[in-house]
This record gives structure tokens, C-alpha cells and sequence, in this order.
């Protein structure tokens, strides 16, 4: 059974990009709508209630679209909105496929979680690690810092490089062999959090847990996927213009190419 109809993905802003870019490269007959809520970021210093709605309220938005399937590329949306589907519609969630893929590289079963204030509170991920392997040990450290540092596009900067060193060294010291990225904002920073992890600690990037996951339910015939020649269209919408935000989105990208930006009201 095929399906034509694009997948809807959304976050506060930049970060589900990162998610964005995985998918649209292992899937490169599909087509994507991307949602990025610049109006209202960040998601990650709100309150669990207010996270909620504004998740309800994209989901919503995305399915009057029309498409086949909602991904959150954003983990503190993820963790106040933990339903597998929505009206019919599958929806993925990243808190799910980014702890089964640490609890599959993990060795000494101590796991690291970096993440906005939001979902550290929600405690979502432990809770989660602790339901797939009651052995598993956890530790969090929230990096309120981090979304700001991505959206200013400041990657390779001395400022992030020192923001970075002060939230991650305390984590690297407990000992973990894992630690994922519970942000989608923060694989932008990644080298930035290698050099302080160094090479021995995997790092978990919830694009690539999540296509993994659709991979996994093509062949078990829960994603219907379009027609072997179907040619790829990306929309990135947002809810507030910015041409800062589309030169970076670009960039994030590359070389994956996205065809319409626009902003919309949802
Ligand atoms: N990228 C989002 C996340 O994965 C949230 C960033 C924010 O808006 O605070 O949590």
C-alpha cells in the first residue's frame, strides 16, 4: 500500500530541521511539511501545560494539511504528548526511539540526557529508560543556554564552546558511556559537545533514532510509503517571518533542499 500524501514534522524552531535533514535523506521520495513555531519558541522554558496545547495545536495544523503522519522533532513537545496516533494519524514521538537506540549502545547501562528545562522536568526519558531496563542508571542535566546559542546559528563559536564545557563536563564525570542529545537544537552544537565527551561516550541524535523507527514500520506495514518515483518536495512553514531563520534552515540542511518557505497562521 503506498500513500502520497507528505509527512507533517514540527518543532519550536530550527532544531527538528536536524531531525528533518535524516529523514529526508533515508527517504528521499517523500515529501515533507515542516512546521517551525518561531512565533512561540522556546518550547523548552514553558510550563507542561502551555507545551501541550501548543503541541495540540500543530498537530492540528499539520493534519488540515492533509498529511499522512506527524513526527515531533522536538523533545519537550514529545514528552507532553505521548500518543502513538492522533485522529487516525500516526504520530512519533523522540522520546521513545532515542531511548531504545542509547539502551542499545549503552555498555555499563549509565545514561546521560541533555535536554531543555522542560523535558528534564518531565522526566519523560527516565522514565522511559527505566521502563525498557529497570538496571539502567540515569542522569540529567538541563542546557536552557543551548536553544538560543543554535538559533543564533553559533556553533562554532568561543562563547558555545564554554557554555558547552560548564553544563556537559559535570555529566561526562558520573561515568556514562551515553548520552542523548534530548534536544533536537542540539546536534547543531555537536562538536561542541564531542570535544568535551571526547570519543568514548555515543552520542544519541533523535533524527536518526526516529527513521530508524519509520524504517522499522515500512517493513511492518505501519507507514505507507509513496511510489518508488516519486520526486521529494520540502515546505518549511513558520509562524513568524524571518530571513535570519531561512539562511540558517538552509544551511542546516545541505545539501537536502527545500523548495517553498512560508509563514503561516495556525
Ligand atoms: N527543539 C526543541 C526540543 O527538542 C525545543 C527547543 C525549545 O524551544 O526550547 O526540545
Amino acid at each position: 500500500m503506498m500513500d502520497s500524501r507528505p509527512v507533517g514534522v514540527f518543532d519550536s524552531g530550527i532544531g527538528g530541521l536536524t531531525v528533518l535533514k535524516v529523514l529526508a535523506e533515508r527517504f528521499p521520495q517523500e515529501s515533507f511539511l515542516y512546521l517551525g513555531d518561531t512565533a512561540r519558541l522556546p518550547y523548552g522554558s514553558k510550563s507542561a501545560l502551555t507545551i501541550r496545547r501548543y503541541s495540540e495545536q500543530n498537530v492540528h495544523y499539520l493534519l488540515r494539511q492533509g498529511v499522512k503522519a506527524v513526527v515531533i522533532a522536538c523533545n519537550s513537545a514529545s514528552s507532553q504528548f505521548p500518543e502513538g496516533e492522533f485522529e487516525g494519524v500516526p504520530v512519533y514521538n523522540v522520546i521513545h526511539p532515542g531511548s531504545f537506540k542509547a539502551l542499545n549502545l549503552t555498555k555499563n547501562k549509565k545514561i546521560g540526557i541533555l535536554g531543555t528545562r522542560a523535558t528534564v522536568k518531565s522526566a519523560a526519558y527516565a522514565q522511559e529508560l527505566i521502563r525498557l531496563d529497570e538496571g539502567v542508571e540515569v542522569f540529567s542535566q538541563a542546557c536552557p543556554l543551548f536553544v538560543p546559542l543554535a538559533e543564533e546559528g553559533w556553533d562554532d563559536d568561543p562563547i558555545t564552546n564554554l557554555v558547552t564545557y560548564r553544563y556537559v563536563n559535570p555529566i561526562v564525570k558520573t561515568g556514562i558511556d551515553t548520552l542523548i542529545l534530548g534536544c533536537t537544537h542540539y546536534p547543531i552544537l555537536k562538536e561542541a559537545i564531542r570535544k568535551v565527551t571526547g570519543n568514548s561516550i555515543e552520542l544519541v541524535d533523535s533524527g536518526e533514532a526516529i527513521a530508524e523507527l519509520i524504517a522499522q514500520d515500512i517493513e511492518r506495514g505501519h507507514f505507507k510509503p509513496v511510489k518508488e518515483d516519486a520526486t521529494q518536495n520540502i515546505h518549511i512553514m513558520t509562524t513568524d517571518a524571518s530571513e535570519h531563520f531561512n539562511n540558517l534552515a538552509r544551511r542546516i540542511l545541505e545539501p537536502v533542499r527545500a523548495e517553498q518557505f512560508s509563514v503561516v497562521d495556525i
